[in-house]
């Protein structure tokens, strides 16, 4: 493997494994050992069977079409609605059950059942309609966590249009940049969102786009928080006003299988994010079967998937995946550390949260917090964890467990993708045998290898590129707008399989340990987030004349974003220039994208034919021997560099 190769030797685990609690392996969703095999030896077979599990209008003519790879297409023929799946078909028998425990960041509270939700749905649908989405319409959603994002998505998804949701955490530019690949006509957003304590200025972020955005006629706007916004009659219409005027009645349209539920964006190796492209039929039944066996979900749990739905794992594993399996769910707005550092072992206390899902990133930060923080809470209940988003480290694996899990609570640690649609890698909570810091396997159904340069499956233990060799129903379609951009980043490398970016260790007794990405994309806090976006951030600022971004490893975000930046001539560099040009960052991507060193340097190291060596950057980040120089046109900046490094102070937030 080339540059940004991932350790390839990383240390082979020797540590402790834990068989399933005996009391999950008991009554599990999944407990015949065979599944695997049973799944491999008729993979259409076992999807159409959780397909089935799904209500559709009317069936499928052809499980999987694979005529024009990588154009894989599945259940053809058949149609169904998504919102009528998550809502109408649990009225019956659990209308009166809770889908959200809903809670505030400020405190306030609200529980919402599958009826009131069903309700709010159908009415936000009428009101998008009579903004003139329709069938086939397309809708941008710029919201906090509040109710209303979910109520937006399910509406889009009623009346079968497509929506895109952007992070809330995510500049003007990214967002507007975003409507407008997507083709918005309307965009859904709300008044401030809370964070932290602050307020967040979304509407006022959403009117700088709309500037940028002319084909959006219309922005609906959630109160919130109460606050001043500015206000452009004829464009800008309260959410309330226009729920409050629909009618209740609207009927779910019968969509095809291939119809667009949604696309999600998501950072590339080049500057333009991809609009990864995702269906109704496949998607839905891979985000509901994932979600029903990997969590283990029985009818008394109490699920909670800790992350924004801005992301693709508030897609699948807080909207999608639980309410089409009529799951009671908590759904909470803000920050982890508000008003005190035991916000979410409060909340988890209050519901009885029996299925935690959350990233590495929280589980770092709430070790560092400190053990005394969970223990004041009644956390017995707790029977299923979940991590997402970048490798976990066994030490944060172990304090999760034993912490946050009573020791008892086994640790499914999921590898998946925005592309992947729904879990990929994961063990299954009554069967796997599990080894802090690996995935374990594939789920049943799924077929992923790791393979050399030469495509070949590498030996056990030896780290290589992780790919998927069989198509999955909620693999991603395309990429939006741009097929020929989705062959080439997944298809292309090898023939006949799926990339997924990753570099992967397989053990000699069969377990999957993901050695994080093998191209220029980092892994911030469980985001991705490309290199060259920020570098073009930082380029676009008129005192940079170059930039090279990294990963460095950081203790608790998993990769801290390390900016070098050549100044243009005749510019001082100063504190000053250094914190203007992480605000320019943020407002040009947002603040997650802020870097958390930005160190001033009169070149950059390169290879001859001009190429930075982004390689060298990343050794002198993290304080490592340099790794081989040969192809190095101009060694003497890279002690520079180094030097300049070790002095410089780091800016963190
Ligand atoms: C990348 C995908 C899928 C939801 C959140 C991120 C990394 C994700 C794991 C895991 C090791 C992981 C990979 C992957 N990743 N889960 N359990 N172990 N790495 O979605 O933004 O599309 O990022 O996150 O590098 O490629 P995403």
């Amino acid at each position: 493997m080339g540059e940004g190769d991932p350790a390839i030797d990383a240390l082979q685990h020797d540590g402790a494994t834990y068989s399933p609690p005996a009391d999950v392996a008991a009554g599990a969703v999944v407990s015949d050992p065979a599944v695997w095999t049973r799944a491999a030896d008729d993979r259409i077979g076992w999807w159409e069977e959780q397909a089935r599990r799904l209500d559709w209008a009317s069936p499928w003519a052809r499980a999987l079409d694979d005529d024009d790879p990588p154009f894989f297409r599945w259940f053809t023929g058949g149609t169904l609605n998504v919102a009528a799946n998550c809502l109408d078909r649990h009225l019956a028998e659990r209308g009166d059950r809770v889908a959200f425990h809903w809670e505030g960041e400020p405190g306030d509270r609200m529980d919402i059942t599958y009826a009131d939700l069903h309700g709010r749905v159908c009415r936000f649908a009428n009101a998008l309609r009579a903004l003139g989405v329709e069938r086939g319409g397309r809708v941008a959603i710029y919201m906090g966590m509040v109710p209303e994002l979910p109520i937006a998505m399910l509406a889009c998804a009623r009346l079968g249009a497509a929506h895109t949701v952007v992070f809330g955490g995510f500049s003007a530019e990214a967002l507007a940049d975003r409507m407008n690949d997507f083709g918005a006509t309307v965009l859904v957003t709300q008044d401030e969102g809370w964070r932290a304590g602050k307020r967040i200025p979304l509407k006022a972020n959403a009117d700088a786009a709309l500037e940028r955005a002319p084909g959006v006629a219309h922005s609906v706007v959630c109160r919130r928080t109460g606050g001043d916004v500015a206000w452009r009659d004829g464009r800008d219409l309260w959410f309330h006003e226009v729920e409050a005027l629909a009618a209740e009645e609207c009927p779910a349209e019968a969509m095809d299988a291939e119809q667009m539920l949604f696309a999600l964006y998501t950072s590339g190796t080049t500057g333009k994010p991809k609009g990864i492209v995702h269906t109704s039929g496949g998607y839905l039944t891979g985000a509901a079967s994932t979600h029903r066996m990997v969590f283990d979900l029985h009818d008394d749990d109490i699920y909670w998937c800790a992350a924004d739905i801005g992301w693709i794992t508030g897609h699948s594993y807080i909207v999608y995946g639980p309410l089409a399996n009529g799951a009671t769910s908590v759904m909470y707005e803000g920050g982890p550390g508000f008003p005190a550092q035991d916000r979410l072992w409060e909340i988890a206390e209050r519901y009885r949260v029996s299925i935690l899902y959350m990233a590495p990133t929280a589980i770092r930060t709430f070790m560092k917090w400190g053990d005394s923080l969970p223990a004041a809470h009644d956390l017995s209940s707790i029977r299923i964890l979940g991590s997402v988003g970048e490798p976990i480290n066994p030490e944060a694996w172990e304090w999760y467990r034993d912490h946050i899990g009573g020791g008892r609570a086994p640790v499914m640690d999921t590898w998946w993708q925005t592309e992947t649609g729904s879990i990929m890698i994961s063990p299954l909570p009554g069967l796997s045998t599990l080894k802090p810091g690996s995935a374990s396997g594939p789920l049943p159904g799924i077929s992923a290898r790791v393979v050399g340069e030469d495509g070949r499956e590498v030996p056990a233990g030896r780290g290589g590129y992780l790919v998927i060799d069989h198509p999955w129903p909620s693999m991603l379609r395309t990429i939006l707008g741009d097929d020929q951009r989705y062959v080439d980043t997944y298809w292309s490398r090898f023939p006949g399989m799926y990339l997924a970016g990753d570099g992967c260790r397989v053990d000699s007794g069969g377990d999957y340990w993901l050695l994080g990405r093998i191209d220029d994309v980092m892994n911030v806090s469980g985001h991705r987030l490309s290199t060259i976006e920020i570098e073009s951030a930082l380029v676009d600022h008129p005192a940079v004349a170059e930039a090279a971004v990294v990963g460095r490893a950081d203790p608790v975000t998993g990769e801290a974003i390390a900016a070098f930046v050549t100044l243009r001539d005749g510019v001082t560099g100063d504190e000053a220039l250094i914190a203007d040009l992480r605000d320019h960052v943020a407002r040009q991507i947002g603040a997650i994208a802020k870097p958390a060193s930005i160190v001033l340097t009169p070149d950059l190291p390169k290879t001859r034919s001009g190429k930075i060596m982004r390689r060298l950057l990343r050794d002198v980040s993290e304080h490592r021997q340099l790794g081989d120089v040969t192809t190095l046109a101009n060694e003497e900046v890279v002690s520079a560099i180094a030097d300049l490094a070790t002095t410089n102070p780091h800016q963190e937030d």
